[in-house]
């Protein structure tokens, strides 16, 4: 059985002092299972909570990235720093970055590349527009997203790749999708595995949820098997509401 991946976007919020209190608040409020793995998307600059004891319990990913080692790139931070400062996994291609920052797939699958070849998970973002939706593209945009943030990834590497679906018309919106709709583009995604890197890596295959995911509604998500968890955004901001949104699914996991 896939273990179920709870992740916190954080996004542009929280200095470094608001992230250790809050981590610090998150610990004291959820308890440990196998069976979920908890992860959270700080800021760069707030990384360094990593380090400390209440968040022994917590994953970390960074944001995103930048596909070079080092170099002259003012402003970026490339996969050994994330790695240094305690990353397991990597944020990339959230529509946020493609939309306001120019990421796209080429770019994207750089990022991906080098997160791989240094030991960090990505959470590839991928996910349809409401004007693409509406045209009945969703399809063809989720597949094109996927092939070519994969390209050149081999099947080994690939078993490190968690896929984050976010419909862009879900994000922020307060309408997230409808759990069939979910389900049916999850299972596009998981049928691209298999045809690239056969059944068995398909079926190990994370996919999660993002979109307006609440303590509300995170019930209605984990009832189908496709979902394996969820990439929150407003919702993990506040430590009382993440942490519901994790009990719940340990509870429906258990
Ligand atoms: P919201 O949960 O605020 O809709 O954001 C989702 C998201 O973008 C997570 O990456």
């Amino acid at each position: 059985m896939r273990r179920h991946l709870i992740v916190g976007n954080w996004k542009m919020h929280k200095t470094a002092a608001e992230a250790a209190a809050y981590v610090r608040r998150l610990a004291g409020l959820v308890r440990q299972s196998a069976k979920v793995e908890i992860v959270l998307a700080p800021p760069f600059t707030a990384l360094s909570v990593a380090a400390l004891p209440a968040a022994r319990r917590f994953a970390f990913a960074g944001q995103d990235l930048h596909w070079e080692d080092a170099g002259a790139y003012t402003g970026e931070i490339s996969a050994p720093m994330l790695k240094a400062l305690g990353c397991r996994y990597v944020i990339l291609g959230h529509s946020e970055r493609r939309r306001l920052f120019g990421d796209d797939d080429a770019a994207i699958n750089r990022k991906v590349l080098a997160a791989l070849r240094h030991g960090l998970r990505p959470i590839l973002c991928i996910g349809e527009s409401l004007g693409e939706r509406r045209r009945g593209q969703t399809t063809r945009v989720v597949l094109r997203q996927l092939q070519n943030g994969l390209r050149g990834i081999s099947k080994v590497a690939g078993r490190h790749i968690a896929i984050a679906y976010e419909p862009v018309w879900a994000i922020g919106t307060g309408q997230a999708a409808a759990p069939e709709q979910i389900d049916s583009v999850h299972r596009t995604i998981r049928s691209c595995f298999a045809r690239k890197w056969g059944r068995r890596a398909a079926d190990r295959l994370r996919i999660l949820y993002g979109g307006s995911v609440k303590p509300d509604n995170i019930i209605d998500f984990l009832g189908t098997a496709e979902i394996d968890g969820a990439l929150v955004g407003s919702a993990c901001l506040n430590p009382r509401s993440f942490a519901r949104i994790i009990s719940q699914t340990q509870s429906a996991r258990q």
